[in-house]
């Protein structure tokens, strides 16, 4: 095995708690690393007026693997009065590092696996025939488009003249909007380019193929939203036609597959959506496997940077617990994730099967995971700190 260098991130909160415990785990399984620790966060805008850094961008464009744990961001005017007063009226504004690091790097696709871990008390269940209870297991990876769409930040309130007279031009915009006084819109553009969603289709394909999932669903609205949708329906039908015809491709409408959610979930496997209807399928599946605690990810470039990170954010009101409480299992699949990214299947599913060891066991329980309040007292009244979680993953590592 080769050592490999890895950009650490820890940002803010809760996000440096889990991301050290993760470490921690890496290590005991066997990953030879050396870790290069990045600044990212709240400090650095405090300090510097700037939560990304310039020498974090070129570490990361030099090393490419970041661990990512987790940022706090807050309004505009709070971050202004937390600046350093000395720069204080020099121009400075605050925007996401997330969002910095997405469009600095381009990372256009994120995947989010979902899967559902034997035993776990916060697994979705549900009524079946003759009131019997079951548990169905989810084993589902959302791929969202992650630059484009309604998150591109192409909108106006009150358009300009230009900008209005295009959409003037289009019969619908001037049938029914026309008469609206131009200072009482607001617009906001849903933007799919043939690249980005054909980069997005493979992407979902080539996981299906590599690791055997038997269909693809494109979540979407293309019946209703039919430019842009349908481009991705379009696309999709296309490409599995010429190159993955083993693999079945279905439909279904964002709305439809909420309902469909609860029903049967089970019956998923990659489903690939565009940035919003992503973001929105991507946290509903997150919720059937236990919510927050165990939603991890990862964002990909196409010149190989790769961003694995939990799904959770900073989560400020746990961070300065003298005990940290929150569940580090998201973090450490996302750091799992990685290694199976880098080829290191072995010390991937070890993990895995040690994650899977402690929930199914069933002794070792976060407060989530017990569906407790998130109070400093949790420990004593039975949940697992983030520290004993961590412990009994590695005792089970140790063991394998
Ligand atoms: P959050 O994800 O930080 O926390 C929401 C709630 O989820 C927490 O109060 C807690 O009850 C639960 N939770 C989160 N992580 C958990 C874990 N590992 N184990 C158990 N329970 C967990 O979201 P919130 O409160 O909306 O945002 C807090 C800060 O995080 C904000 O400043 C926000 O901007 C930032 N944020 C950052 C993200 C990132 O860095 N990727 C993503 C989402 C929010
Ligand atoms: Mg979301």
């Amino acid at each position: 095995m080769t050592k490999r260098t890895i950009v650490v991130l820890p940002g803010d909160g809760i996000g440096s708690v889990v991301l050290r415990q993760a470490v921690r785990v890496l290590d005991a399984a066997g990953f030879d690393a050396e870790y290069i620790y990045g600044d990212i966060g709240w400090e650095f805008w405090r300090k510097e007026g700037n939560p990304l850094p310039e020498r974090t961008l070129d570490l990361i464009t030099r090393h490419k693997i970041v661990l990512f744990g987790a940022i706090t961001s807050k309004p505009e005017d709070e971050a202004q009065a937390e600046l350093d007063p000395s720069l204080g009226g020099k121009g400075f504004k605050y925007s996401s590092p997330i969002v910095g690091l997405r469009q600095h790097f381009n990372l256009d696709i994120c995947v989010r696996p979902c899967k559902s871990y034997k035993g776990n008390p916060l697994n979705f269940i549900r009524r079946g025939r003759g009131n019997t209870v079951e548990e169905p297991l989810v084993d589902v990876v959302i791929f969202r488009q992650n630059t484009e769409c309604l998150y591109s930040g192409v909108e106006w309130t009150n358009p300009p003249e230009q900008v209005y007279k295009a959409f003037l031009t289009h019969p619908r915009f001037r049938k029914n909007f026309g008469d609206v006084p131009v200072d009482e819109l607001s617009v906001s553009a849903r933007i799919f380019t043939k690249k980005a969603t054909s980069r997005i289709l493979s992407a979902a394909f080539e996981h299906a193929r590599k690791y055997g999932y038997k269909s693809v669903t494109v979540c979407e609205k293309p019946n209703v939203v039919r430019e842009t949708s349908g481009l991705m329906w379009r696309l999709a039908k296309e490409m599995q036609k010429n190159s993955y015809s083993e693999i079945k491709l279905m439909n279904t409408n964002i709305d439809a597959q909420m309902m469909w959610l609860t029903k049967n979930p089970e019956d998923y496997g990659v489903i690939v959506a565009g940035n919003m209807f992503g973001d929105i399928v991507s946290d509903a599946f997150a919720g059937l496997i236990g919510g927050l605690g165990f939603a991890c990810s990862v964002q990909f470039s196409s010149d190989g940077i790769a961003v694995f990170e939990p799904t959770h954010g900073s989560a400020p009101k746990y961070a300065g617990y003298e005990v940290p409480i929150v569940n580090p299992v998201a973090m450490i699949e996302s750091a799992a994730m990685m290694l199976d990214y880098l080829g290191e299947k072995k010390l991937y599913s070890d993990i895995r099967n040690a994650v899977a060891a402690v929930i199914e066991e069933g002794k070792v329980r976060t407060y989530d995971m017990l569906k407790m309040t998130g109070k400093p007292e949790v420990v004593q009244n039975g949940a697992a700190s983030t520290i004993r979680m961590t412990d009994a993953i590695i005792e089970k590592l140790r063991k394998l």
